[in-house]
């Protein structure tokens, strides 16, 4: 068994990872040879030769991206076109996924990030749940909701749901799935070891939902019960609108595959991803990948020029799902401190980034298809984000922008 995976890490140059083989009982031996046999060294290599790489941007063209103001539309247009959506969602062709593989660790919060009470005995995960209520109650029909967890966190989860008695969902129509995995290298492109007999993984970004979907079944069942149409939102919106009429509509009566609901940029400080025409195909900038000369660009009318936020309100027809989660969907890697075990056995605890991680990215989704349609809305109902423990997008600010929606 050692044999097989030997050859495979010396050519690699991640010998160091069965470095401590002969300490590890045979369970462990096994778990970690099996974890290496998944480990995909080649595509490994090739992320740690991008962290090298500067200028994204570079040679790409990048120009603004057109949406429609849901606000200007007359009324009568607005009705109309909610009528479309509606008789998608009333005729069970309708299903919402939650990304929620994140942990809630800028928050502060132990444990999955939708098990965080905005109120006193109301989790994220239940608010979402209670917006889902209310559109069944709507529409008279059950929405399927399926929830992506991580594998650090799916239990949590699920024992949170078995918990809380699913804040009366119907079970039958939750469904959990978990995400993929990818190891963390340092900056020298080891892989680090997270004890002596595994490899430090960590999850593989929100973008891994769609591969995941069709893994776990997820897509397959989708089709099974007659869904045309899926909102992927995520957990840590408190005004997340997970049914949505006119977006659904919308997107239909122009012949589009996808959507996303925008929201406009409060300052280029804004830790949002924002819209843009790619070399020609619709994109986000991550706020943390945007260069500050092009989050502070304004038009003539003082607006910013790349000012259309990505809030995490997407949405797929089934018929483009399946080609997405065949894609490979780019990695974006993060400069994060990670704890790891040295040559010598020791546990070497991070007090500063020392270590990436890769993630791809739900909304690079978008660049695979010709084009989508984007939608503003108002900021003040759509997007109450719990990001940081304290200050802006804090619970605090949440709760404020949730009660003023909800009185
Ligand atoms: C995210 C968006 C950003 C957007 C902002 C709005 C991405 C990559 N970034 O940034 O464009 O403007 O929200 O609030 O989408 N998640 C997983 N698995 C993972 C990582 C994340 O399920 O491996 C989920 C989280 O549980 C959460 C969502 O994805 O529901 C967003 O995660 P996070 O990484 O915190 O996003 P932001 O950095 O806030």
């Amino acid at each position: 068994m050692l044999e097989d995976v030997k050859e495979i890490l010396q050519k690699y140059g991640q010998e160091h990872l069965i470095g401590f083989y002969d300490e590890l009982t045979e369970k462990e031996k096994q778990n970690l040879i099996e974890q290496i046999k998944r480990i995909d060294f080649d595509k490994i290599s090739k992320l740690y030769e991008e962290t090298k790489k500067s200028n994204k941007f570079a040679e790409d063209k990048i120009e603004p991206m057109s949406y429609i103001d849901k606000n200007k539309l007359s009324k009568e247009e607005k009705k109309r076109l909610e009528e479309i959506g509606e008789k998608v969602i009333s005729s069970g062709q309708y299903a919402v996924a939650t990304m929620a593989g994140g942990q809630g660790s800028r928050l502060g919060h132990h444990g999955p990030k939708g098990t965080f009470e905005l109120f006193p005995g109301k989790s994220l995960f239940e608010i979402l749940c209670d917006n889902l209520k209310k559109a069944n109650n709507r529409y008279n029909i059950i929405i399927p909701w399926y929830i992506m967890t991580s594998k650090e966190n799916n239990d949590d989860t699920v024992k949170f749901f078995e918990g809380k008695n699913y804040f009366g969902y119907p079970k039958e129509y939750v469904k959990f799935f978990t995400q993929g995995e990818l190891p963390m290298i340092d900056t020298n492109g080891r892989i680090l070891l997270e004890t002596k007999g595994r490899i430090k993984e960590a999850a593989d970004g929100n973008g891994g939902i769609f591969n995941s979907m069709i893994r776990a079944g997820i897509y397959a069942d989708m089709k099974n019960r007659g869904i045309k149409w899926v909102f992927i939102g995520a957990i840590d919106n408190a005004l997340l609108n997970m049914a949505d009429s006119l977006l659904l509509g919308m997107t239909k009566d122009k012949g589009m595959f996808a959507a996303s609901k925008t929201i406009s940029k409060l300052n280029p400080q804004e830790r949002v991803g924002v819209f843009c025409k790619r070399n020609s195909k619709p994109s986000v900038i991550e706020y943390s990948e945007l260069p500050e000369e092009m989050a502070v660009m304004r038009d003539k009318e003082g607006e910013l020029f790349y000012g259309e936020a990505h809030i995490m309100c997407n949405l797929f027809s089934i018929d483009v799902l399946d080609k997405i989660g065949k894609e490979k969907l780019p990695y974006h890697a993060a400069f994060k401190k990670a704890n790891y075990i040295d040559k010598n056995g020791e546990v070497v605890e991070a007090t500063k980034p020392n270590a990436y991680k890769f993630e791809s990215f739900i909304f690079d989704a978008f660049s695979t298809l010709d084009d989508i349609l984007l939608m503003r809305a108002k900021r003040e109902e759509e997007f109450a984000p719990v990001k940081n423990a304290t200050g802006t997008d804090s619970p605090e600010t949440a709760r404020e922008l949730y009660l003023k929606q909800n009185m």
